[in-house]
């Protein structure tokens, strides 16, 4: 057999542990099989192969499916090896898997098949996050907590506001990734090593064999574009960084005692033994850096590449599967800490007015009592560095205004705008954190989870 022979010639030398992607591609023997098993059926089909050959290529592929990849025989990669142990099995007729394809349209056939798997994976773990989230702010509407700028005490929040701000950007994680699982289910098997090939071949059909909603068209961009690596790569690194403001968010709030995360995901410190940390988050937190890298690293080989493939394609591809297993694993965690983490509600309404972070719902007061804003802005200012009360307030209304204050406002509002509940419950205004407007998120969320 003379490819037998030339494989022999080129068997990479010193090289050859470089060259191999064997070890790597066990993540695709699964794959690989599935895609051969389609090639040989729809090759069966056009009459290229004969119905008995097929047969006991299929019946060989079975057999090293059963075997599993470590018992492959070497090979450069996956599919070499595959077609060298279907040859071992059944003779020369193996040889005749190969026609009419390359292993340029192979291996993105089989990226794509894994990927669009791991990928559902990832989607699964933001929709379980997206449900603890909600369910988070459904047993939180009225669990008042200070809300920071800056991670400066700002405004009074609820918990469900918080949650619900998190759920919003992982619903859009989700649409994303569902963008790029569009364009990583289509079929580039039947382009060939770049430019087609003499055989009839069914394309359509191996796509539909392969559970593909089309085919990418053009032969030299099915073989060798790995945009959809680089789009489902980004759309993970995006989620990451969502998920990694989550986690510093958790991890600040364990800091001020408003959250206790369960035993499960916590630690300890080898030689402070009253320790309990949030390492789980800390990780989470730092997988949006090694998702960046990917980015970076995948971005930086894909550029400059010439039509059509070149083998650095072999080490882009370790990139994305990097990625989808940390972010996929850093989702269900966060999911996890956030299911399962204890809110704790009077640490957060005692400390929910910390700052005057009262004082623009008061400025609001005046504003609307006829003031400027400006002007309403200031006084509170003022009052702000006096005490920071009721009476720095009159204080500083006959500063600024040169009259009580009573002239201007009805004291029982000033002093509504002051308590922390009644000043979220003031904030109705639509995607605000009153628990009126809050319930409208909710049901968004819902739909949108449901959906
Ligand atoms: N293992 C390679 C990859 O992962 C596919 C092999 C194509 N090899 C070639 N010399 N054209 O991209």
């Amino acid at each position: 057999d003379e490819s037998v022979v030339r494989r022999d010639r080129f068997s990479g030398g010193p090289a050859r542990g470089f060259l191999s992607s064997l070890a790597a591609d066990e993540r695709i023997f699964e794959a690989d099989l599935a895609v051969d098993r389609a090639h040989v059926v729809m090759l069966a089909e056009q009459g290229i192969v004969d119905d008995d050959v097929a047969g006991e290529i299929l019946t060989a592929l079975d057999a090293i499916e059963v075997d599993g990849h470590d018992s492959l025989p070497d090979g450069e990669d996956v599919h070499e090896a595959i077609e060298t142990a279907v040859i071992e099995r059944i003779g020369d007729d193996g040889g005749k898997m190969h026609t009419a394809r390359s292993r340029n349209d192979e291996v993105a056939a089989c990226i794509r098949y894994r990927l669009r798997e791991d990928v559902l994976d990832a989607i699964e773990t933001t929709l379980a996050l997206r449900e603890a989230l909600v369910e988070v702010a459904e047993a939180n509407a009225e669990t008042i907590m200070p809300g920071y700028t800056h991670l400066q005490p700002a405004q009074p929040i609820t918990v469900a506001h918080w949650a619900l701000s998190y759920e919003g950007a992982v619903r859009r994680d989700t649409a994303r990734l569902l963008e790029a699982y569009g364009r990583i289910n289509e079929s580039p098997l039947g382009g060939a090593a770049f430019a087609g090939t003499t055989f009839d071949i069914d394309r359509e059909r191996t796509a539909e064999l392969l559970g593909f909603a089309g085919v990418v068209e053009n032969s030299m961009d099915a073989s060798s574009s790995r945009d959809f690596l680089l789009e489902t790569t980004q759309a993970l690194s995006t989620h990451a960084t969502t998920l990694s403001g989550l986690a510093e968010d958790v991890i600040v709030f364990a800091n001020r005692g408003f959250v206790e995360l369960s035993d499960d995901y916590s630690s300890t410190s080898s030689i402070m033994p009253q320790k309990k940390n949030p390492d789980t988050l800390e990780l989470v937190r730092a997988v949006a850096g090694d998702a960046a890298g990917s980015v970076q690293g995948l971005t930086t080989t894909l550029k400059g590449l010439p039509r059509a493939y070149n083998r650095d394609l072999q080490r882009a591809t370790t990139h994305a599967w990097e990625t989808v297993d940390a972010v996929t694993d850093a989702g269900e965690v966060a999911a996890g800490a956030v299911a399962t983490a204890e809110w704790n509600e009077e640490t957060l309404a005692a400390e929910a007015g910390e700052g005057f972070s009262t004082a623009t719902g008061v400025a609001d007061v005046l504003a609307a009592n006829g003031l400027p804003f400006r002007t309403a802005h200031e006084l509170v200012a003022i009052a702000a560095e006096n005490g920071a009360d009721y009476d720095a307030l009159e204080t500083a209304a006959e500063d600024v205004l040169g009259e009580p204050l009573e002239s201007v406002v009805d004291p029982a509002a000033v002093e509504a705008a002051l308590d922390p509940a009644e000043s979220v419950a003031s904030r109705d205004s639509q995607g605000g954190p009153a628990p009126a407007s809050v319930a409208a998120q909710l049901e968004s969320a819902r739909e949108a989870l449901e959906a």
